[in-house]
């Protein structure tokens, strides 16, 4: 028999080399085994697992250890407080992505009614962040990907927003009207040669929703190119993008015609959010 304490510290050694995180991984997966919260594995460390919850943990392991990463191991990822789900068709929402919600929900903040488009959706991370903080707010939310789809929606109905439309098209396509407040986005942004694709977690994700073009400008190249036409005068165009990309971004929206561009870092001071007004 083994108890929380001993099963915890024998994965952490397995995972010492596969994974940038060993303990968190040991943990977060033994609570998905066990059912429980972390404080639980802190407070009864010398709980026995029983034969059956130590198998379930030993195959879980063994899969991280292969390099498949911790939420398509559980199927969820937590977002802006939201448990989503995510299977191996969506992005694994990132924390970076928060701070474009953070600024869409601090520039329209005097708009109880703001229209909204999230464009390349994913897991519903944004539409469903926004549309949780603002009842009042309509989200049209699309993808190209229909299974990514079927996922947004099923984590909007697991979270009870009714204020999410769900469009499956390409780009602007997929959007009926021409007077949004926000087009926001957080396009596939990443080189395609970037050797960060085949590297940890990355290597598991869809890759139409991370690789756009060899400078991996295309999509904000595109989204840029058509926004003006989708917005109402003064409204915003926000996106998120590479850490190396904040002048590639900056001169794709002047050059588009946007005005009052604005950047905003992560926690590391690079920006990686680019906003700006319709004029
Ligand atoms: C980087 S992921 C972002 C997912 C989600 N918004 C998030 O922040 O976690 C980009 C998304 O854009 C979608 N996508 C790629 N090309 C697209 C296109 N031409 N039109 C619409 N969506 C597209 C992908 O399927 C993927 O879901």
């Amino acid at each position: 028999m083994t108890t929380i304490s001993q099963a915890l510290t024998q994965a952490r050694h397995q995972l010492q080399t596969s994974s940038p995180s060993p303990a968190s991984d040991a943990s977060i997966l033994l609570c998905h085994v066990l059912d429980c919260s972390s404080s639980h594995l802190i407070a009864w460390p010398d709980k026995q697992l029983s034969d059956d919850q130590s198998q379930r943990y030993n195959a879980l392991i063994e899969e991280r250890r292969k390099g498949k990463p911790v939420a398509y191991i559980t199927g969820e990822k937590e977002f802006w407080s939201l448990l989503l789900k995510v299977t191996p068709a969506v992005l694994i929402p990132r924390p970076e992505t928060e701070i474009l919600v953070e600024f869409a929900l601090e520039a329209l903040k005097h708009n109880p009614k703001a229209e909204i488009a999230d464009l390349g959706t994913g897991s519903g991370a944004i539409a469903c962040a926004l549309a949780s903080e603002q009842p009042g707010w309509h989200i049209t939310a699309t993808d190209t990907s229909a299974e990514a789809l079927a996922i947004a929606r099923q984590n909007a109905e697991t979270h009870q927003l009714h204020n999410i439309d769900f469009v499956q098209g390409h780009w602007f396509e997929a959007l009926q009207r021409e007077d949004y407040d926000m087009v926001i986005s957080n396009p596939p942004y990443v080189a395609a040669e970037d050797p960060h694709l085949g590297q940890g977690d990355v290597r598991f994700e869809p890759d139409d929703a991370l690789s756009a073009g060899i400078q991996g400008m295309d999509d904000i190249e595109a989204i840029a190119r058509e926004a003006a036409d989708h917005l109402v005068a003064g409204g915003w165009l926000a996106v998120e993008h590479g850490y190396d990309q904040q002048q590639l971004v900056h001169d794709c929206f002047a050059r588009n015609g946007f005005v009052d561009i604005t950047q905003q870092a992560d926690l590391s001071g690079t920006p990686r959010i680019t906003a700006a007004r319709k004029r």
